[in-house]
C-alpha cells in the first residue's frame, strides 16, 4: 500500500538547497521543486544571478502562487545569460583552496522547524562551493534563515575540453575543484546537519553521462565525475543506517552554456562545425534530441520524493538513452 497519495505530493513544504542553480539544470531543479511545493535557497557562485532565479521562483509558499511552472527552452536560454557560467566566472584555478580539515567535525546542529514557511521563502546566495569557509558560510546562513532543510541538490559543476596528453594542472585542478571537492564540502555540511538533527535528509548529487563512461577530450572531467559516484556511494551506506538517503544523476548531452561552451571547444579541437558537433550528440542518442534541463529536474525530483524512499547509492542515467547500464 502507498503512504504518498501522487508521486511528488510529499515534497509540499519541504526545504532545498541547490547548488549551481543560477542558470542551466540548477535552475530547472529549482524551478521544478517550487512547482512542488518546496522552499529553494539557490547557492551559486554568482550572488546576482542566484538572487535573481530565485526571485523568478516566486515567495516559497508553494506551488499555487509560484508563478514559477517549468522553466522550459525559453527559460534556460535565459539563464545562460549570466556571468558566461562557471568556466568564465570562476576561471581556471581562479577558486582557491581553503581552509583544510574540518576543525571540529561536530558538525551543525540545526533545531528543526520543519513546515513552518511563512516569510521565509525562496532566496539565493553567494557561494564557492570548492571553498570550506564559503560552503560552511552559506550552509550556515540557510540555517539561519530557515532553522534547517530537508534536501541538497549538489549540482554546481564546471568543464573544460583538451585531449588528455595536452592537459594542464591547473585544468585538472579547476574541474576536481568545484566537480568532487565541491560535492565533498556541501555533501559533508549536508550530512553533519541531517545526522546532528535526528533527521532523514536526501542528498542527490548531480554526476553527469561522463561518470559512467570515459568521455574523450574530457578525461578530468570524466575523472571527476567518476569519483562523484564513488562518493556517492560510500555515503550512502554511511547515511543509510540514519535514514538519509544519497543518490546521483547522471545527465548526457544537455542544453546549458556549459554545452554551449563545449560545443564551441569541441569542435576546434575534432575539426568540425558546431552544427556538426550537435547533429553527432543526437545521433549518439537513441530518444533523438538534445537533452534539456527539465528531463533531469524531474528524475531529480522524483529522488527527492518518498516515491523513491527505498533508493539510495545509485547514479541514474537521464540520457536519452545514450548509456544504457
Ligand atoms: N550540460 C550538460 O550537458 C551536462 C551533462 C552532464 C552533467 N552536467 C552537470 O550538470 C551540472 C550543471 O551543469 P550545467 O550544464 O547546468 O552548467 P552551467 O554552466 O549552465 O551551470 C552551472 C552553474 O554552476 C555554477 N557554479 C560554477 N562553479 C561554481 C562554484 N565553484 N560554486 C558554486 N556554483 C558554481 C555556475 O555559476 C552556474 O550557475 C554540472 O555539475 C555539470 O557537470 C552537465
Amino acid at each position: 500500500m502507498n503512504d504518498f497519495s501522487r508521486i511528488g505530493s510529499d515534497l509540499e513544504g519541504r526545504r532545498a538547497i541547490v547548488t549551481g542553480g543560477a542558470t542551466g539544470i540548477g535552475l530547472a531543479i529549482a524551478t521544478t521543486l517550487a512547482a512542488h511545493g518546496v522552499m529553494v535557497a539557490i547557492a551559486d557562485l554568482s550572488a546576482e544571478g542566484a538572487e535573481g532565479a530565485a526571485a523568478k521562483l516566486g515567495n516559497g509558499r508553494g506551488a499555487s502562487d509560484s508563478g514559477a511552472g517549468s522553466a522550459g527552452e525559453a527559460g534556460v536560454a535565459g539563464g545562460a545569460g549570466n556571468t558566461g557560467g562557471a568556466g568564465d566566472a570562476g576561471g581556471i584555478g581562479g577558486t582557491g583552496v581553503a581552509g583544510g580539515p574540518a576543525g571540529s567535525g561536530s558538525g551543525h546542529r540545526g533545531t528543526e522547524t520543519a513546515g513552518t514557511t511563512d516569510g521565509a521563502g525562496h532566496f539565493g546566495l553567494g557561494m564557492d562551493v570548492s571553498r570550506r569557509e564559503s560552503v560552511e558560510a552559506g550552509f550556515a546562513q540557510v540555517l539561519e534563515r530557515w532553522g534547517g532543510y530537508d534536501i541538497l541538490i549538489a549540482n554546481a559543476g564546471v568543464s573544460t575540453m583538451n585531449r588528455a596528453v595536452d592537459l594542464t594542472d591547473e585544468e585538472w585542478d579547476f574541474n576536481f575543484n568545484v566537480n568532487t571537492r565541491g560535492i565533498f564540502l556541501t555533501n559533508q555540511a549536508a550530512a553533519r546537519h541531517f545526522t546532528g538533527a535526528g533527521h532523514k535528509g536526501v542528498i542527490v548529487n548531480t554526476a553527469s553521462l561522463a561518470a559512467k563512461v570515459g568521455a574523450p577530450l574530457l578525461a578530468h572531467y570524466s575523472a571527476s565525475k567518476f569519483a562523484v559516484l564513488g562518493w556517492t556511494q560510500a555515503l550512502a551506506r554511511e547515511l543509510a543506517p540514519a535514514g538519509v538517503r544519497v543518490n546521483a544523476v547522471c545527465p548526457g548531452f544537455v542544453r546549458t552554456s556549459m554545452q554551449t561552451r563545449e560545443i564551441e571547444w569541441e569542435s576546434k579541437l575534432r575539426g568540425m562545425t558546431p552544427a556538426e558537433i550537435e547533429a553527432d550528440y543526437i545521433a549518439q542518442t537513441p530518444l533523438g534530441r538534445i537533452e534539456t534541463p527539465e528531463d533531469v529536474a524531474g528524475v531529480v525530483a522524483f529522488l527527492c520524493s518518498d516515491a523513491a524512499r527505498f533508493m539510495t547509492g545509485q547514479g541514474i542515467n537521464v540520457t536519452g538513452g545514450v548509456y544504457m547500464g
